[in-house]
Formats: structure tokens, C-alpha cells, sequence
């Protein structure tokens, strides 16, 4: 199964991910768990060019090209060689970030998104879990971790307002796929939320 995670910066996705990679593990199954952007050698030297630095170091435009390439080689790198030997892949973010964050977000770039993804990318996860919780919830905990990578997070909470819409409407359009989780509350009891739904 090829399985992701999703949600808006600070919303625990990321525990999440590990805690599903752990307990199937546990189970006997070959997991690989990995994170976008990033997830090769690759992707993770774009990463940096997408994660620090000013709000307006690039336009939505130009962030999804860097995605896409960043995706394209986790793609064939990490991605897909693990789908073909048989594992599982649990990944921390895919196309659906791609969708919310530079689709919605600033203008209505959903159009070009899908043709990028359908051109380069093509595949969708099997289930993808969004972690729902409240934005300012999300900004207090991204606050407290610190560190550079807050390039998104420095766009405001009326951004993560708007992301978190678009999570919710990817859900309701793609309910066989996509899976709103309820994010609040121990990290173990959001877990087990994500394994019933799984
Ligand atoms: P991530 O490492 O998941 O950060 P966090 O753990 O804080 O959520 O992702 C880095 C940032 O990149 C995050 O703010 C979301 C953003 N992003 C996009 O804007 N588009 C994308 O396609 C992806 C994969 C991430």
C-alpha cells in the first residue's frame, strides 16, 4: 500500500506517519517511511530552496515547478523501487500538499497543478489521512519547535485557514481516497483514530 499524510504545518501528521510505520513494522510488514518535500538526495537539496527563506522568495507558480521536482525524483528514487519490491510506503506529505498549499491558496492555480501532476507525477496514494486541527493550535506548535524551515508557516493563520478549507474540500470530493482524522488529543489516541479509518 502506498499510504500519506497530510495536514496543515503543525498538525502532528509527522508523529503520525511514525507511529503507522511502527506499528505496521511491528506486524512483519517492510515499511518505508518517508517525507516530501524531500524523500531522496535529490528532493531533499530542493527542499532547503522551498522551506527557508522569505514569503515571497518564490511565487505559487514557480513553487509548484520546484515541487514537482522534487516529487518526480522521490518518485523514482525512493517511491516507486519500494511499491515494486513489495513494502509499504507511508510518506509525510504528497501531491495533495501540492493541491492545498499552492492550488488554492493564492489564486485559483488548481488547473495547472493537475496538469503538472498528471504529466509528471500520476499516481495517487491508496488512503491519505488528513490531521485536522485548529490553525492556531498548528502555529503555537510549529512556534515552539523553532528552527528555519518556517517559510510557510510565516505566511499567517489566515493562510493555514485557507489550507485547512482545502484539505476539507479534497475530502469531501475524494472520500474513497482522502480521510479527515480528528488531530486533537494524545498523539495514541489520534493513532488509533488513524487505524480504525485505515
Ligand atoms: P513539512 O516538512 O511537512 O513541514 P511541517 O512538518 O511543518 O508540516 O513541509 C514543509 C513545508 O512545505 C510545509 O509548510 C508545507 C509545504 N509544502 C507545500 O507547500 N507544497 C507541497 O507540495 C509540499 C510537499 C509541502
Amino acid at each position: 500500500m502506498f499510504i500519506s499524510f497530510e495536514g496543515i504545518d503543525g498538525s502532528g501528521k509527522s508523529t503520525q506517519a511514525r507511529l503507522l510505520a511502527e506499528a505496521l513494522r511491528a506486524e512483519g510488514r517492510e515499511v518505508v517511511l518517508t517525507r516530501e518535500p524531500g524523500g531522496s538526495d535529490g528532493a531533499e537539496a530542493i527542499r532547503r530552496l522551498l522551506v527557508e527563506g522569505g514569503t515571497d522568495r518564490w511565487s505559487a507558480e514557480t513553487e509548484i515547478l520546484l515541487f514537482n521536482a522534487a516529487r518526480r525524483d522521490h518518485l523514482e528514487r525512493t517511491i516507486r523501487p519500494a511499491l515494486q519490491r513489495g513494502a509499504t510506503v507511508i510518506t509525510d506529505r504528497f501531491a495533495d500538499s501540492t493541491r492545498v498549499y499552492q492550488g488554492v491558496t493564492r489564486g485559483d492555480l488548481t488547473e495547472t497543478v493537475e496538469a503538472l501532476h498528471k504529466l509528471m507525477i500520476g499516481i495517487e496514494p491508496d488512503r491519505t489521512f488528513v490531521i485536522d486541527i485548529a490553525p492556531v493550535e498548528g502555529l503555537a506548535r510549529g512556534a515552539a519547535r523553532g528552527g528555519s524551515e518556517d517559510r510557510f508557516e510565516s505566511m499567517g493563520l489566515g493562510f493555514q485557514e485557507k489550507l485547512r478549507a482545502g484539505f476539507a474540500e479534497l475530502a469531501a470530493a475524494q472520500p474513497a481516497r482522502v480521510r479527515i482524522i480528528d488531530g486533537s488529543g494524545a498523539p495514541e489516541d489520534v493513532a488509533a483514530r488513524v487505524r480504525a479509518a485505515l
